[in-house]
């Protein structure tokens, strides 16, 4: 009973196939990728290695051909409308290949979301909704890693975490949690036609993140929270282009607003409890 990973050249699923590796023989994997030279390791790994690109209907259809379950990793695109065309050859190919069983990984508690990027989400959702193939919603929160990395360093050397985030607190949850998850669905039974909100169930603040800082890297580091178009200079200023600075401080918004600090006990059910906030500060920052 084979499984596909679609995505699998990227980080997310990769992480999925390592912690697939560790529950089933890597003969019953397949890696579903646009570029096959990219994914040599996987291949070398035994996991057998099928070209599928999101654009192009057959290539996925045959990318699926005799498996019986597929975890589907939303497309990175930032186009949402070329998202939701790719999205839906995916799923028509999974129809069209007589796959059994699809998880795909969405957005927490998209439904009640008014970001563009859970229009995408939710539309993919109900489109494997029209297929009747049983399904699992993998709604993945925000990745810790998107707030969390060396881009941080900067906070650090300066002592002020400048976000417009304010108060609000973020859900937020590793990759690498979120592969563990997905690796549990696809590999258990119990988990068709459920939805997921994969969020961390205890959501930190700015204010928290830059405490956790300074006592990991001991130099002090404190949360200034300022307004969105404030933000957007400042991010230009340090020298981000345009739109991605506005992404970055509408993300703020939207976590200012309380968009990402909703709870729920799915990601826990899954796996027990998510790595912590101090934890993932010192694997970035102590190596
Ligand atoms: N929750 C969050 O905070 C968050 C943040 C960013 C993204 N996301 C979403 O989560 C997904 C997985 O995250 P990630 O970190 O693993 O992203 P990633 O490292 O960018 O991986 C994206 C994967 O999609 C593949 N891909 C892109 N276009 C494709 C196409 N036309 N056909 C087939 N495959 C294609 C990429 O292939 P190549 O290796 O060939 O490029 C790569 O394997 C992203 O794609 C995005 O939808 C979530």
């Amino acid at each position: 009973m084979s499984m596909v990973v679609t995505g699998a050249t990227g980080i997310l699923g990769g992480l999925v196939i390592e912690h697939l590796l560790k529950k089933v023989p890597a003969n019953e994997i397949i890696a579903s990728v646009r570029n096959v030279e990219k994914a040599s390791k996987l291949a070398d790994l035994g996991v057998e290695v099928r070209h599928g690109d999101y654009m192009d209907m057959e290539s996925m259809k045959k990318s699926f051909e005799g498996a019986s379950k597929v975890l589907f990793i939303s497309s990175p695109d930032s186009d949402n409308t070329l998202r939701v065309r790719q999205h839906a050859n995916v799923v028509q190919a999974a129809r069209d290949a007589g796959i059994k069983y699809i998880a795909y990984t969405g957005y927490a508690f998209g439904e009640q979301s008014q970001v563009p990027l859970a229009f995408v989400h939710m539309a993919t959702e109900y489109a494997i909704r029209t297929t009747n193939i049983p399904y699992t919603f993998l709604r993945n929160s925000l990745y810790t890693e998107v707030f969390v990395n060396p881009g941080l360093n900067a906070a650090i050397e300066s002592g002020e975490l400048v976000t417009n985030a304010g108060n609000g607190r973020l859900n937020a949850v590793t990759r690498n949690d979120l592969a563990r998850a997905a690796a549990t669905v696809l590999t258990e039974e119990g988990h068709e036609n459920k939805n997921y909100n994969l969020v961390n169930p205890k959501p930190w603040s700015f204010d928290e993140l830059a405490q956790i800082l300074t006592e990991v890297t001991g130099k002090k580091v404190v949360h200034r929270s300022i307004a969105f178009d404030e933000m957007k200079e400042y991010l230009v200023k340090a020298g981000l282009p345009e739109p991605v600075a506005e992404l970055s401080a509408s993300i703020y918004d939207a976590v200012s607003e309380g968009e990402t600090a909703k709870t729920s006990d799915d990601l826990t059910n899954l796996i027990g409890t998510p790595t912590s906030l101090k934890e993932v500060v010192k694997q970035t920052f102590q190596g």
